[in-house]
């Protein structure tokens, strides 16, 4: 069946796999270091068999996992421990009793590990990995003059390894146990309860597991109960966490490593508007904990009023992170995570009866999702919205996609609540008064930051009361050789040299060019023992870099991880950012150079953050920006004090005095932005959708925007009214909506097929009528030997701008292609004569139109990734950065899946249909056919997918029903945490879809309701 297959393949519940291998038990996870560690800890060891859990409350936590940690760890190991099941089962009962009466208590204080038994950690490197550290070393490593601060690390370096060791999270072991027959016993069931068997639960297991089970519903129920009397009786009693089952607070700490709230996040999450579920903007610094608390609503929604939630966010890695973030919990408490970004997403989604889902989407995925589910009279489905970095409202046209997607929420549906989080703004009152939101504001930071900027050779404190702004902090201590003074004259090897590598350094650069050379600067001049620390693990980091190119690793890695430095830029492919993340979360990397795209919401906080210039390319810093950078100083539970260091020149230190006084950005709508084309987006869904068919109801809406609040600023010359009958006019003119006078005069208007494929495929206004005309000329002569035809036609127009060809590149690919590529090249206007002539040198007669032959080119670049799936490869044929050609992958199989929305709405398109589904499929991946479904599950990018095709297992279904230990023992370098977690996620793959297919089955089964009645069909005619 052809939707139940494509729900198959694009729906998932959690990560891309592509972005993440299971490294996280090689390079040890992120974690929360305890101020003392517990005695039995030895250096360099993983404590491996601990538990937390609320009823074994005697022995105290060691250490706590970070949310981007494994979220799967020795799960299974815990099931064989019979012993600790029993303990488990006696301390359940009296925790039953106990929590009966003493439900309210808050916070998370009682919660302790069970046991802090530490184990040695295994050497997970046996052999030498790479032979790179040592390869091509440096030729001044041994500078003579060195900064004092190294000199001191080369004392510290020996002892200070007990500061990194790691810890091995557990899961709740009851968590995994089957859960009590339902009334229909659905294909889903059956399927966990297999699985479940299959890992060999002994008896104890099952009895502690009901009882379990039971004491969940039994809270789920109560708290339901105190949630609805709560709104009816406006109370703040919800019951025992936050109107939670114990069981949340419980994953809260095994999972997070949280065991209390911040007293903000309870403040907030007791507010009386929070409550009434009336909507909200809560706004705080950087790191101030803000996700948590959406996370606590969103739960609620989730469990308590069974509604769906819709959890926005700015970035796919960000969307990928918080699947992964959700998916466990999603397991524990019966719900599901959906992820829409890119290419993947249903539209409207499966309709789940037996359980509620969180969507987790991107921006535009977000609007798409709403739009559907208005389409489809399910938008009251939707309990809760929550936008993170609300204030990206006044970002061009992202912030436009936004503002559609909060009002339309807004006007159709007044039962679902809106929480935005945001970074503090000027203008926070024009968003609540869009919102119709209460705005809770707290400066909270887990950790002091202090900033300070370097003007030369001094380091001055920043502090705004101030009249000069900057007050004198310290004469900066270095002594430089003459080579070292030219090298590096802004000083930044003394300034890092002060913290690595005991402590993290985030060095911020205007440019990715800058960020190499940064990173490899420092190098040179580090001494040799930066190389001797945690060197192991940065062997393992090294192979993993390599194994994600296919063999190959970029050379600046390749001689910065050695040193336990690394840069960050986009530049780099999803899998090496993903990898290098990792390594500096877990402290083996402990420098980054990065760009200011790395402060954009990834959770990678440091002791010191440096910034190299106040610009990012040419431009000087915003203040959001600035404040976005240096809010990433201090790591909670580690540090108690961060620093942020921001190096200036003479030139600059009038502007950088402003920008570290100025007031808070406003932000303003950007339904305007770019000639209104939000704006007219916005209008022809309105009208597609029936939300408006005239040009009152159109205004009515309209009211409702943030465009309309801020009209006097934004709207000066032009009434709102007037800007509305221009653009309906604008629509009217590009065919895509339809106007017809009625008898009494009115107006009504109606979307065009052609407006309706539009919207639907969230295509560019601007780009609908080329895509519709290349899509029918190229059925006139559709090639289907070959992909290179059906690559180009969803090569995105918005990229073909980037491209600039290579034309002797250009000419030798061209060359490589069949006749029938030729011909069909040609066909699009782009002969190789054209090609050849330019590779010649020669002048082209004018009138050629350049799109074509451009969007040819980038055409042939994703023709060769499907073809070879090797990036590295392709990347440096077409002397592409890696970085570039993959995010050209990205876009194309995203707007590949916008084309096939496209076409479905137009009849006369159809065969695009099927062509369309399996394109998307295979650039989303872009790997062999035979690795797709294993690639699908959380955690299994290409390397590992291959090893795991290799051993035999070769489905969804194989790994779903994997044990672990097997697994591990079978597959080369993958660790039992590991294991548990790819059998965990492809677990809950499996349970999602079996549980979308279970859906179809019941409403094929199901009676309509409007079937004629005997009585009506045997009435005589
Ligand atoms: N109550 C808590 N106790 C300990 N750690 C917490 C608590 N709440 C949140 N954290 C941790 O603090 C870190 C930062 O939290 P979070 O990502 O929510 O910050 P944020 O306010 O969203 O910051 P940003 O503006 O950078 O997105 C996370 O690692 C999170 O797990
Ligand atoms: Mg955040």
């Amino acid at each position: 069946m052809n939707s139940g297959k494509q729900e198959i393949q694009i729906k998932r519940v959690s990560c891309q796999k592509r972005s993440r291998d299971g490294l996280k038990s090689h390079l040890t996870p992120a974690r929360k270091r305890a101020a003392k560690p517990p005695p039995s800890t030895q250096p360099q060891a993983c404590p491996k068999n601990w538990k937390l859990s609320s009823i074994m409350a005697d022995i105290p936590a060691a250490e706590f996992c970070s949310d981007s940690e494994d979220l799967f760890g020795d799960y299974d190991s815990l099931l064989e421990d019979s012993s600790l099941l029993a303990r488990l089962d006696s301390a359940e009962q009296t925790e039953r009793q106990r929590s009966a009466t003493d439900q309210l208590t808050s916070g998370f204080t009682s919660l302790r590990p069970a046991n802090a038994t530490a184990a040695a950690c295994e050497d997970v490197l046996t052999d030498s990995i790479l032979d790179v550290l040592g390869d091509e070393p440096f030729e001044d490593s041994q500078q003579p003059y060195l900064p004092a601060s190294q000199h001191q690390f080369h004392q510290q370096v020996h002892g200070d390894a007990s500061a990194n060791k790691t810890s091995t999270p557990l899961r709740d072991p009851v968590a995994k146990r089957p859960r009590p027959a339902l009334a229909r016993r659905s294909v889903t069931e059956q399927l966990k309860r297999t699985m479940l068997g299959n890992a060999a639960a002994p008896s104890a297991v099952s009895r502690a597991a009901e009882m379990k089970d039971a004491l969940v519903s039994e809270e789920i129920g109560v708290a339901a109960r105190a949630v609805e009397t709560a709104f009816a009786a406006e109370t703040t009693d919800l019951g025992p966490f936050f109107g939670l089952p114990t069981k949340v607070k419980d994953l809260m700490f095994n999972l997070r490593g949280i065991q209390k709230l911040y007293d903000w996040q309870e403040t907030c999450l007791n507010l009386d508007c929070v409550q009434q579920r009336k909507n909200l903007i809560y706004s705080l610094p950087t790191s101030g904990g803000k996700t948590l608390v959406a996370e606590i609503l969103v739960l609620r929604e989730l469990l308590c009023r069974k509604k769906d939630c819709l959890f926005i966010l700015p970035y796919i890695s960000l969307v990928q992170e918080k699947v992964r973030g959700l998916a466990s919990l999603g397991l524990e408490l019966d719900f599901v995570v959906e992820e829409y970004a890119g290419s993947r997403g249903r539209f409207p989604p499966v309709r789940r009866r037996s359980s509620r889902s969180v969507f987790v989407a991107t921006i535009e995925k977000g609007h798409s999702l709403v739009n559907s589910l208005v389409e489809s009279s399910r938008i009251q489905d939707l309990g809760l919205v929550v936008v993170d970095e609300l204030h990206m409202l006044g970002d061009g046209s992202r912030g436009a996609v936004i503002e559609m997607t909060l009002a339309k929420v807004l006007y159709m549906s007044e039962s679902t609540q809106i929480i935005g989080m945001s970074a503090t703004l000027g203008n926070i009152r024009d968003l609540q008064t869009f919102l119709k939101a209460e705005n809770y504001t707290n400066d909270f930071r887990p950790v002091q930051l202090k900033e300070y900027v370097k003007l030369n050779d001094t380091i001055y404190e920043v502090d705004p009361k101030e009249e000069d702004c900057f007050r004198f902090s310290r004469p900066l201590n270095f002594k430089y050789s003459s080579s070292m003074q030219k090298m590096d004259p802004d000083h930044i090897i003394a300034l890092v040299t002060e913290v690595i590598p005991t402590h993290s350094c985030l060095v911020f650069c205007p440019t990715k060019k800058n960020c190499e050379n940064v990173a490899a600067m420092i190098c040179k001049y580090l001494k040799e023992e930066f190389l001797r620390h945690r060197e192991a693990e940065k062997g393992v980091l090294l192979r993993a870099l390599r194994d994600s190119g296919n063999g190959a690793v970029c050379p600046v890695l390749r001689r910065t991880v050695p040193y336990g430095l690394a840069y960050h830029h986009s530049g780099l492919t999803s899998e090496e950012r993903k990898l290098v993340e990792e390594g500096y979360s877990s402290g083996v990397l402990c420098l980054l150079a990065c760009t200011s795209t790395l402060a954009a919401g990834i959770n990678l906080p440091a002791r010191r953050v440096i910034l190299r210039s106040p610009y990012v390319a040419t431009d000087f810093l915003k203040r959001s920006q600035y404040k976005q950078m240096v809010g990433r100083a201090g790591r909670a539970g580690i540090d108690t004090v961060g620093e942020s260091i921001l190096i200036l020149q003479d030139k600059d230190t009038k502007m950088a005095k402003t920008l570290v006084s100025a007031p808070m950005e406003n932000c303003y709508s950007n339904l305007m932005h770019d000639e209104g084309k939000g704006l007219l987006s916005l209008i022809l869904s309105l009208i597609g959708l029936n939300i408006a068919t005239s040009l009152d109801q159109v205004k009515d809406f309209l009211c409702g925007t943030l465009l309309s609040v801020q009209q006097k600023q934004l709207l000066a010359e032009t009434s709102l009214t007037e800007t509305v009958r221009r653009l309906v006019g604008l629509l009217e003119n590009k065919r895509l909506i339809a106007v017809t006078t009625e008898s009494h005069g009115g107006q009504t208007l109606q979307v065009t097929k052609l407006g309706r494929a539009t919207y639907k495929g969230s295509v560019d206004l601007s780009y609908s009528e080329v895509l519709y005309r290349d899509l029918s000329k190229g059925l006139e002569g559709l090639l289907l030997n070959s992909f290179l035809h059906l690559v180009y036609l969803v090569t995105p127009y918005d990229m073909i701008a980037q491209c600039k060809p290579d034309w002797m590149l250009f000419f030798r690919q061209f060359t490589l292609l069949s006749a029938t590529e030729q011909k069909m090249s040609a066909a699009v206007g782009v002969p190789e004569s054209f090609i050849a002539r330019k590779a010649a040198g020669q002048t082209v007669r004018k009138g050629v139109d350049m799109e074509p032959v451009r969007r040819m080119y980038l055409a042939l670049v994703l023709f060769s990734l499907l073809k070879e799936t090797n990036l590295w490869s392709v990347a440096d044929r077409f002397q592409l950065s890696r970085g570039f050609v993959q995010s050209l992958l990205s876009s194309s199989s995203a707007f590949c899946s916008c084309v096939l929305h496209f076409t479905q709405e137009l009849e006369e398109l159809w065969p695009f249909k099927a062509l369309l589904t399996e394109l998307t499929r295979r650039l989303s991946y872009c790997v062999k056919a035979e690795l797709i479904p294993l690639m699908e599950v959380a955690g299994v990018m290409e390397s590992r997918a291959k090893q795991l095709y290799n051993a035999g297992y070769k489905t969804l279904s194989h790994l779903a029903n994997a044990d672990p230990a097997v697994l591990s023992n079978t597959i080369e370098n993958l660790f039992k945490k590991q294991a548990n977690q790819i059998v965990a996620s492809a677990k809950m793959l499996l349970n999602e879809k079996a549980a979308a297919l279970q859906e179809e089955v019941d409403e094929l089964l199901t009676m309509p309701s409007d079937l004629p009645s005997a009585a009506k069909t045997q009435q005589p005619v």
